[in-house]
């Protein structure tokens, strides 16, 4: 049936004038969907340009933001004492590598003692890390604590204060924050409460970073631990991943100010099957391309216990599967890119070289990586292939 035009208005002014109209609950959203900008046009032209700068030309992220207490666990392996001087020396190392380390790592993730110490000569770390052209990031995350009622599910703290500081860290160099929240695979994990929780405290943590110029690190992490399958794995990163955007979306979070830090898909460590990194590739790429809008500008994986080589295989497959893929496909690496550093490095001041060398390795190969263009030579040390897993990861 064909409806004249004047009818048609018609019939549109009178409904809109109704009763029924007015009642209806439903409708009410789009009545109420007034607008209030959270952010100035140049606040966003910021918080993207900055987001842009740290994935661009495959760089990539190093997340140098251990706590005291997981970096302890690192110098333990290598019979290092877990003290702020030996903390200091070892990230020297790391930020001291030749400029063309620029070429690879776009950002660094500090923890907040590291943010305020000198190198051997007196200047700021931060200070180095500008100077060769990498952005300086920032953990604000406050560790976990345990939701009530869940299976030893947690939320994650430091909400409170935190746009005090960002606002500091903004002053003293800062131009990105980091949150990691953290979901776990068993019979009835992650339950729905877990997932809401910590996509709502990650959506609110992104909204006061970008209030404070900072780009938001969105990072929910689906840890690695359990027997569970790669389709499982997959299952569950799709679930967290919808609720994350739903939540930033809630929050009026700018999406291109943004980075997702998500967990590649993988199967459960004690997963007896093994998959290839096509198949890696093509579950990760398949729940992002279902849940992450294509106005995120860039996803920076985690290494979540992966060797230092499977994390460089896994993230040149995702670069390459056969999928649509709008945005830039990264790494923010702890463990794949200081593994072999710190093994060689053994605490000696001697190893200076095997150390820078070691570090420069991975993060040309990781860039490399996030082009799709690595190409496996088959000549890695020992460290670079030993499981990087810990139960239950704090960081
Ligand atoms: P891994 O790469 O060691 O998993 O850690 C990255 C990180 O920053 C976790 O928050």
């Amino acid at each position: 049936m064909k409806l004249n035009g004047a009818f048609c208005a018609g019939f549109r002014e009178a409904f809109q004038k109704s009763y029924v109209l007015k009642k209806c609950y439903y409708l009410r959203p789009v009545i109420m969907a007034h607008r209030f900008p959270a952010l100035t046009s140049e606040q966003k032209k910021e918080l993207s340009e900055i987001a842009q700068r740290i994935v661009a030309n495959g760089k990539g992220i190093l997340a140098a933001d251990e706590s005291v207490g997981t970096m302890g666990n690192r110098l333990q392996r290598i019979k290092v004492e877990n003290t702020e001087e030996n903390r200091r020396q070892f990230r020297e190392l790391l930020f001291s590598v030749d400029n063309s380390i620029s070429q690879s790592i776009g950002g660094v993730i500090l923890f907040h003692e590291t943010l305020y110490q000198k190198d051997s000569q007196g200047k700021l770390f931060r200070n180095i890390l500008k100077e060769k052209g990498i952005v300086v990031g920032i953990k604000l995350d406050q560790g976990g604590a345990p939701l009530a009622g869940t299976n030893k599910e947690t939320t994650i703290q430091g909400l409170d204060g935190l746009s005090e500081r960002c606002a500091q860290y903004k002053k003293d160099g800062v131009d990105f924050g980091k949150w990691r929240a953290v979901l776990r695979i068993s019979d009835q994990c992650p339950s729905s409460l877990a997932i809401q929780e910590n996509a709502n405290a990650l959506a609110r943590y992104a909204s006061i970073c970008q209030q404070n110029g900072l780009v938001p690190i969105v990072e929910p992490e689906v840890l690695p631990d359990g027997d569970h399958d790669l389709e499982h794995c997959q299952y569950v990163s799709e679930k967290v991943l919808a609720a994350v955007y739903k939540a930033l979306n809630d929050h009026h979070v700018y999406l291109e100010g943004t980075l997702l830090k998500p967990n590649m898909v993988t199967a459960g460590h004690a997963c007896t099957k093994k998959y290839t990194p096509e198949q890696v590739a093509m579950a990760t790429v398949t729940a992002l391309h279902r849940t992450v809008p294509a106005a995120v500008p860039g996803i920076c994986f985690l290494s979540g216990g992966m060797s230092e080589e499977d994390a460089t295989l896994n993230l040149n497959a995702i670069n390459r599967c056969p999928l649509p893929r709008p945005w830039k496909l990264s790494f923010s690496y702890g463990r794949a890119l200081q593994a072999s550093a710190l093994a060689a490095w053994g605490g000696k001041a001697a190893n200076k070289k095997a150390t820078q060398e070691a570090f420069m390795k991975r993060a040309v190969a990781n860039c490399q990586a996030a082009q799709g263009q690595y190409v496996h030579t088959g000549s890695s040390g020992a460290a670079s292939t030993q499981s990087l897993f810990t139960a239950s990861y704090t960081y």
